[in-house]
């Protein structure tokens, strides 16, 4: 496996340890990297009102903006639970505000080959700023 794929898978099993998820007891982990090659991390955080849960990826998309970038060229999406952990339909189109359909999406856990995907296979007939620039 490439190094930096299990960089990218590392950093996301790290930060899903960090999850703060009591009440669905499902810990999240995502990684991005960014343009530059920096690896933003977020993990779920949920609350005791449930509704106002976040998830992983919407947690790493807040660090990336935090950190000053603005494209993702590769997405890892780690969970305790689960062998692979699609992201949720919201959070397809959060990521798609930052990434192309050609991004991959990586869905596994480190050490062993993940599921590759694509955001325009998971998301496919996206709506964008193209559509409200038309
Ligand atoms: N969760 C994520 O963090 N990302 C996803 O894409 C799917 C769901 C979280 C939200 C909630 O804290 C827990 O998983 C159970 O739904």
């Amino acid at each position: 496996m490439a190094d930096d794929l299990q960089a990218l898978l590392e950093a996301a099993d790290g930060v899903m340890r960090r999850a703060h998820a009591p009440y669905s007891n499902f810990k999240v982990g995502a990684a991005l990297r960014g343009a530059d090659g920096t690896i933003h991390v977020g993990a779920n955080v949920e609350n005791a009102s449930y509704s106002q849960a976040q998830c992983a990826e919407a947690s790493a998309i807040g660090a990336m903006i935090a950190a000053g970038e603005t494209r993702i060229t590769a997405i890892a999406v780690v969970a305790e639970r689960v062998e692979r952990c699609p992201p949720c339909g919201g959070c397809r189109q959060r990521l798609s505000e930052f990434a192309d359909p050609q991004t991959p999406v990586y869905l596994g856990r480190p050490g062993s080959e993940p599921l590759v995907t694509t955001l325009g296979e998971l998301l496919p007939l996206s709506f964008g700023s193209d559509e409200l620039n038309r």
